[in-house]
């Protein structure tokens, strides 16, 4: 499918989609697109990591109308009944909840398991019952863990090298599973480092983008695990959204597969230090300080680039933005953002 066709055919013929991690970075993305589509939105969030902020802003970038179309349900995957209430009526599922970063599933592992594996496990399982018409399920880069090839194709996977990539890899088996025992089909979209709008800078847990932006506009230390060489896919969120909703509509031959939603491209931690920094200047703010270097962090994988020809051949994925355009399109928030609230990323 052609992503220019979307808007068309979900105005045309509006679903309801079940968007779990409604409240969290991507979840409000994709709420936010869905809603301004007129479709019918349930929102799942146990606000774990997610933000009522978040869902304030998504109210107030769409119509009254369209707000009313969403029913939020506040409850946790780790709970079968929610996920069966979440699932009830719905055609599409989005699922998103999780807890991301890998240093986060190091510290606490079981944590990360009981979201990321048994809340997985009953999502699909209340999903299957409930008949949904399709299951898209955001899976993660870090399942090619140590294997060397560059770019990443979907069927070379090494060694996993964190909690946080077992969880995911889980979640890609049981897909499998239940595509063999039960005929039922969950599509998993590979994301590679996401950012853009509402990605969190707070915390200790916060992803490398949002927590730079952070750190220059106030004018602290900019830190970088290692020696700024390692390379990352930064994919902005609109393309994320781009990818789930091709993958939501997909026919039968491209569903029950995984995919790498990322652009294509590979920039280093140094060179992205440098493209902050450019595009704040742009924005009349000079951040003057060089990086600080420290040691590289466990669990990270030292190089991540995707091949996303199998996206592109199979869902009609298009990423509509690189890495340049994104951070122009994200800066506006995160100068808003930055100007209300005071981040203590690490
Ligand atoms: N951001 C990235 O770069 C990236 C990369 C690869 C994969 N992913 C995956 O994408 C998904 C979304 O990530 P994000 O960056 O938006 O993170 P996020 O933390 O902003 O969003 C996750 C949301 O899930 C909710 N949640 C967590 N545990 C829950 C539970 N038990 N019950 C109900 N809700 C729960 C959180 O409150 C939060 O709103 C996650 O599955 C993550 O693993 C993200």
């Amino acid at each position: 499918m052609n992503p220019s066709d979307l808007e068309s055919i979900l105005r045309s013929e509006p679903r309801v989609w079940l968007v779990t991690g409604v409240a969290g970075f991507i979840g409000s993305n994709l709420l936010e697109t869905l809603l301004q589509l007129d479709q019918r939105v349930v929102g799942l969030d146990n606000f774990a990591t997610g933000h009522r902020r978040n869902l304030e802003e998504v109210r107030s970038g769409v119509t009254p109308a369209q707000w009313t179309r969403l029913r939020f349900v506040e409850g946790d995957i780790r709970v079968l009944e929610d996920c069966r209430d979440a699932c009830k009526g719905v055609d599409h599922v989005l699922h998103q909840a999780a807890l991301g970063s890998v240093p986060r599933s190091i510290a606490d592992p079981i944590m990360s398991n009981a979201a990321n594996v048994d809340g997985f496990l009953n999502m699909l399982v209340a999903a299957r019952d409930a008949g949904v018409r399709s299951f898209t399920y955001a899976a993660s880069s870090s399942t090619y863990g140590d294997h060397p090839a560059l770019p990443k194709l979907e069927d070379s996977i090494g060694r996993l090298l964190s909690p946080y990539a077992v969880t995911k890899y889980v979640n890609e088996l049981y897909a499998e599973v239940f595509a063999r025992c039960y005929g039922f089909q969950a599509t998993g979209l590979r994301y590679f480092n996401v950012f853009g709008k509402r990605q969190d800078p707070n915390g200790a847990y916060a992803a490398v983008i949002p927590c730079w932006i952070a750190a220059m506009i106030q004018g602290r230390d900019v830190f970088i695990n290692g020696d700024g060489e390692s390379s990352r896919d930064f994919c902005f969120v609109d393309n994320v959204v781009q990818a789930n909703l091709l993958a939501a509509l997909a026919g039968t031959e491209a569903r029950g597969q995984v995919y790498n939603v990322a652009v294509g491209g590979r920039t280093t931690l140094g060179q992205l230090f440098g493209a902050l920094r450019e595009t704040l200047a742009d924005n009349g703010i000079r951040y003057d300080r060089a990086p600080i270097h420290r040691d590289f962090r466990s669990g990270d994988v030292r190089h991540s680039q995707a091949d996303i020809g199998k996206a592109r051949a199979l869902l009609g994925y298009a990423p509509a933005f690189d890495l340049a355009s994104g951070i122009r399109a994200a800066m506006p928030w995160y100068l808003g953002f930055l100007e209300k609230d005071a981040p203590a990323c690490p």
